[in-house]
């Protein structure tokens, strides 16, 4: 089919000309879209002289699609993004409490993008609250479709609520609720299922990618059976599809105990100088501890859905914030992936031409790669640790770095521009 990627044998074809669906998305999403729009195009056009190009196609979600199609998520969009694999977003106004559940939940729900995918690196230059920010290098797996993404809950005071408790007491036996009468109750699914396709996804990434380790985060240690399930299926996953590939913290438990600690030692020594990855987990409380002290330790991260969010934001947080983090949220079974920036709306600064397109700029880099455009990709990547190198960022960023020139949003883009 012209002009679309196709998905064969569960691998992309992408043609020369690909339609890319975008949504603007809401406050400063009209700004950094359209700069993103413009820095990809001219990449793609230096790095392959016309052969290559991208033909931006615009669907709607939120304000403009209301206004547009009077709901907030019409059916077109869906069906753009199922129909063309592959697109990018601006962020989407979310409201807080009762009101329209989160578009950004239906896109990944309605897609199933299982993974949503948060690469967090340092760039020179950058001011960072941590002493070594150029230790943190890390790929957050975070899975997309369960825990609390589920969004099973039900209100206190409520019927459902009423019920849900009876429940619990008369069929479960269980007494431990302190205040039945005014507690509202969530539920948490973790199936074997979800945790093996997201840990698969990581897994693979870390392979084909050459990274030292893969780290399991999880709060087994309380919640045996969902947060401890992801770790025993992720152990045993490992264990039985990539074997030859991978040395784990388990098998290196098993070995200690049956043959003493110096042949534990001693395997795992082993394992590294054959290149294998090295599976491990830690309970997600000591992991944020450890990011920030021992952050060269960590590598590639799986991990469930709240446990995830905490953590990407953390680590964007040690390497300038969420203005530079890029996401993507992907089905690596059927290829469909959104690419995104990871910050809201920013409605403080929306038409101020003051907002920081970067974790936009480097969402493109992302889903450029993805589609096996990596020269393009490279390019911005580049572009862009060239502009802070010189010291030229958007006022976030420059106000905490030394000798920066504080940049519009449009006067970093045209900046970066001349780069590439
Ligand atoms: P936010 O990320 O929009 O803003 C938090 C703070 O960071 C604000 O001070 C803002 O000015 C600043 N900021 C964010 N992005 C920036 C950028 N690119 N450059 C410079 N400064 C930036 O988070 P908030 O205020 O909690 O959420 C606002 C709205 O965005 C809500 O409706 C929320 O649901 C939605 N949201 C959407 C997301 C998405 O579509 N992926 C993700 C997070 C929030």
């Amino acid at each position: 089919m012209e002009n679309k990627i196709e998905v064969k044998d569960g691998k992309m074809v992408v043609p020369n000309k690909v339609v890319i669906p975008f949504i603007e998305g809401d406050g400063i999403g009209q700004e950094i879209t359209f700069a993103m729009c413009q820095v990809v195009n001219i990449a793609v056009a230096k790095c392959y002289g016309g052969e290559r190009e991208i033909l931006w196609k615009e669907v709607y979600a939120s304000s403009k699609a209301e206004k547009f199609f009077h709901t907030p998520l019409p059916d077109e969009t869906l069906t753009a993004f199922k129909e063309y694999v592959v697109g990018i977003k601006g962020p989407l106004f979310t409201p807080i409490s009762g009101g329209r559940r989160s578009l950004n939940v239906a896109l990944r729900q309605d897609l199933d993008l299982y993974a949503c995918v948060r690469p967090v690196k340092y760039y020179a230059g950058i001011s960072s609250p941590v002493k070594y920010p150029e230790k943190v290098n890390m790929t957050v797996f975070r899975e997309n479709t369960e825990d609390i993404y589920a969004g099973i809950e039900w209100e206190a005071g409520t019927p459902e609520a009423d019920k849900f408790y009876r429940f619990l007491q008369d069929e479960m036996g269980v007494t431990k609720v302190r205040f039945p009468n005014t507690s509202s109750f969530g539920v948490k699914p973790v199936s074997k299922e979800g945790s093996e396709r997201l840990i698969r996804s990581a897994m693979e990434f870390a392979l084909k990618n050459r990274k030292p380790s893969l780290t399991l985060v999880h709060k087994g240690n309380i919640m045996k059976f969902t947060e401890g399930g992801f770790k025993k299926w992720g152990y045993e996953l490992c264990e039985r599809e990539y074997k030859d590939q991978c040395f784990t913290m388990n098998s290196y438990d098993q070995i200690k105990n049956e043959q003493g600690v110096d042949d534990a030692k001693q395997a795992l020594a082993d394992a590294k100088a054959a290149g294998k990855l090295i599976i491990k987990d830690v309970i997600a409380d000591a992991f944020l501890q450890n990011a920030i002290l021992y952050p060269a330790d960590y590598s590639v991260i799986a991990t469930l859905n709240l446990n995830g969010d905490y953590v990407s934001d953390l680590l964007a947080a040690q390497v300038g914030g969420i203005g530079i983090a890029p996401g993507a949220n992907i089905n690596y079974t059927s290829c469909h992936a959104i690419f995104e920036a990871t910050h809201g709306t920013a409605p403080d600064i929306a038409g101020m031409n003051i907002a920081n397109p970067c974790s936009m700029f480097l969402s493109a880099v992302m889903m450029l790669e993805y589609i096996g455009w990596t020269e393009a990709a490279q390019a911005i990547d580049v572009a862009i640790q060239t502009c802070f190198s010189e010291g030229k960022a958007t006022s976030d960023l420059a106000t905490g770095m030394d000798h920066a020139e504080a940049l519009s949003l449009s006067q970093f883009t045209s900046q970066l521009i001349n780069k590439l």
